[in-house]
Order: structure tokens, then sequence, then C-alpha cells
């Protein structure tokens, strides 16, 4: 059975009211449940995690090597500025995803950047709590062309 490790950053766990405008209502243990859901209708396992700290987002790559098949991370503003989580992803060798509820290429000029982005398969993004499960087909598919 295929295991993937969803990891969510820092000020994730603020979804629901945090800038509804830009990320929408739905709280992160919504997003969790239809990870859930969609892991069950897939038959396979998902684990949802989410952190503010970088340091424990990166010891969560590492011990994910030999224990997950993919990583799809939503690292919050870590995504702009973090060398440290782009070396563990590249560090572990397992395919991993990008995933933004925002669409990071249309807002301001400094999300532009991102260093999970040179490292990722493909990113999702722009979709709002609907990319959760979106990210977990693409990574199945991912997953499967292997
Ligand atoms: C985000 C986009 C980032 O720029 C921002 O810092 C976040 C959330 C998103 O999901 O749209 O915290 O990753």
């Amino acid at each position: 059975m295929k295991r993937i490790l969803i990891l969510n950053g820092p000020n994730l766990n603020l979804l629901g009211t945090r800038q509804p405008e830009v990320y929408g209502t739905t709280t992160l243990k919504d997003i969790e449940a239809m990870c859930a859901k969609k892991a069950a209708a897939l038959e396979i396992e998902v684990e949802c995690r989410q952190s503010n700290h970088e340091g424990v987002l990166i010891d969560w790559i590492h011990a994910a090597r030999g224990t997950f098949d993919g990583i799809i991370i939503n690292a919050g503003a870590y995504t702009h500025t973090s060398i440290a989580i782009m070396d563990a992803v590249t560090s572990v060798e397992i395919p991993t995803l990008e995933l933004h509820l925002s669409d990071i290429h249309a807002r301001e000029e400094f999300r532009h950047t991102s260093y999970i982005g040179k490292v990722a398969f493909d990113a999702i993004m722009g979709h709002g709590a609907a990319g959760y499960p979106m990210a977990i087909n693409r990574m199945i598919k991912e997953l499967e062309a292997k």
C-alpha cells in the first residue's frame, strides 16, 4: 500500500480564519478529513502533519525515508526562503510535490521564488483546499508511472 506524507508549514494551522479572502474558510482539520477520505477511496495511506518550525519539517522529511513513498508539501512562507527544506527534499530522494492553496505566481513578487519548486516533480496551486485531494491524485499518478 502506497504511503504519502502531507506536510503543512507555518501558519497553516490557522486556516479557516487566516485571510479567508486568500486561503478560503476551510480549516486544516477539514482538509485533513478530505485527505483521509481521498486516501480511503484510493486505498492508500496518508499522514498529515503541520508545524510552524522549519527544523521540525526537516526532521519529518528525513524520517520519511524508507517509510513514505511520496511527500506532498505546502511549506507556507518557507517555500520562498528555505534552502534547508529544499536540501532535505533532495537528500531523501523521495518524490515530492509542491502544494499551495493560493497561486503564488499571481501574488506579490517575493512569493514567485520557490525553493521547493526547484526540487519537486510538479506543483499544484491556486485551487484552495481542493488542491489537497488533487495533489494526492497527482502523487499517485507519479508513483504509478515509476
Ligand atoms: C501558501 C502561500 C505562501 O506564500 C504563504 O506564505 C503561505 C501559504 C499557500 O498555500 O498558498 O503561508 O503556501
